[in-house]
């Protein structure tokens, strides 16, 4: 070989490694799509970012196990897979996918021979290319209501969807998922059904941050409705920086201290500053109303940073906290100003009375879709015509240009809303 020639392999070569570096840094660079996704996760799980999915629109999955996770038999785990067999749309640990389910006559309301219903679910295990689980709570009706019929679409999976159902889902979405930072304790604080996104993140930490400081605090009525029992016991006595901390509202007569649960009562501010140990924490919280309403604020007035408070509402009636915990500015008008639903040929005045534009629309008896009412599904996305439509919070759901939500919105000025 001459000396020209080995100039020229070298030269080739070296374009070679230029060419393939510059490949490998545009492949590792995270998706600006949407939300930016956490620096570092999408190493571990191969997450694109949190609200890019492999597909968009809904995919078909099959049920092919559900399983109980709690002694009374309220909360039942569906594992999915999809009916293409096609790879899985990664997700970061937290998301929740969203259903459409047909519903027949019987199980909607006797008097509709069928209609569709929109509802999220939380995705409950940690990522995994072969499949998706949920865990689903069946919602009875409210305590000081008992003639309403119980939970539609709870009711529809505990009682309908067996193994082989097939259901139609959309991609995993949300903003509420784990920063993967493991300097940063995470303290996840779970009421009921709310432990669902918290064992994603915690089996996600256990199996990739085996070291990084956890403390759930896990808030049920007693051993009967205490979901995932054994796995977090197990998980607790193998992870040793895994700190269990479970809290019985009224522990039955068979339930035992320090065996079965930590401690009796709620969890609180105080519990929370009586055992935690001094320093930053990152809090994660899903869980119902009075405890998302009392903890938020209570931890902001306890001077955590809002930036190291992140939550999930499970609907409506958990409404996201607002005042100091947003960092959204509240801008909606209580002015009176028309809305005019173009469809529908009404138009209506706003008087401020209503908590947003769903729940205006329906107390003048429009019939419009919906589904989680609390901004994260999008079934009540409507095309805004003109005018000006305002977020307390900024929306799980990603609002198209053009569009708005009317679960969580509310209009600062005059509307012309297509629906
Ligand atoms: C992001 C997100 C994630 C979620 N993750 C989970 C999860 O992991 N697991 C889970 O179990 N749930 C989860 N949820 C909640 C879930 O989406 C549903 O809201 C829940 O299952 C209840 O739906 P349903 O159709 O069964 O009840 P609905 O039919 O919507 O009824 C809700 C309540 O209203 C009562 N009701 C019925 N009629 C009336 C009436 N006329 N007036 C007043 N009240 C009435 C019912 O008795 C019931 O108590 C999540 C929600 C969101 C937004
Ligand atoms: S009903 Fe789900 S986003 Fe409005």
């Amino acid at each position: 070989m001459t000396a020209a020639q080995l100039l020229a392999y070298i030269a080739v070569a070296l374009l070679v490694q230029v060419i393939a570096g510059v490949a490998f840094a545009v492949w590792r660079r995270p998706s600006t799509a949407g939300a930016p996704a956490p620096a570092g996760i999408e190493d571990v799980v191969a997450a694109p970012g949190p609200s890019s999915g492999a597909w968009s629109g809904w995919r078909e999955f099959r049920v092919v196990r559900r399983e109980f996770e709690d002694a009374a038999r309220t909360q039942c785990s569906f594992h999915l897979q999809p009916v293409d067999g096609r790879p899985l749309a990664p997700y970061q640990p937290g998301q929740y996918l969203t259903f459409s389910l047909k519903l027949p006559g019987g199980a909607a309301a006797a008097s509709v021979a069928e209609r569709s219903i929109t509802r999220c679910y939380s995705l409950s295990d940690r990522p995994d290319p072969t499949g998706y689980r949920i865990t689903i709570k069946r919602v009875a009706p409210p305590a000081d209501q008992p003639e309403l019929p119980p939970g539609v679409s709870s009711g529809y999976f505990h009682d309908r969807v067996h193994e082989g159902h097939v259901l139609r889902v959309k991609a995993p979405s949300g903003h509420f998922y784990i920063d993967p930072d493991a300097n940063v304790p995470a303290v996840f604080i779970a009421g009921g059904i709310g432990i669902t996104p918290m064992m994603s993140m915690l089996l996600w930490c256990a199996g990739e941050q085996p070291e990084r400081l956890v403390h759930l605090y896990y808030g049920v009525r007693s051993s009967e409705d205490h979901a995932f029992k054994r796995v977090l016991e197990d998980l607790a006595a193998a992870h040793p920086a895994f700190k269990l901390n479970v809290v019985y509202s009224r522990p039955g007569a068979d339930d035992l201290v320090e065996r079965d649960y930590q401690y009796v009562g709620y969890i609180d501010l105080a519990l929370l500053r009586r055992t935690l140990p001094h320093g930053r924490h990152q809090f994660y919280i899903c869980g119902p109303p009075a405890m998302m309403q009392s903890l938020v604020p209570a931890l902001r007035e306890w001077g955590v940073p809002a930036d190291d408070i992140r939550f999930e509402a499970f609907g409506p009636a958990s409404v996201r906290p607002t005042g100091p915990v947003s960092n959204e500015p509240v801008v909606a008008t209580s002015a009176c100003v028309d809305v005019r639903f173009s469809r529908s040929g009404r138009t209506l005045t706003w008087d401020g009375q209503d908590g947003n534009l769903l729940d205006f629309a329906e107390r003048h008896g429009l019939d419009l879709d919906s589904g989680c009412r609390s901004g994260s599904c999008g079934a009540c996305q409507t095309r805004l015509a003109s005018g000006v439509v305002t977020y307390v919070e900024r929306p799980d759901h990603d609002i198209p240009k053009g569009h708005c939500l009317l679960c969580v919105g509310k209009p600062q000025s005059a509307l012309v809303l297509e629906a």
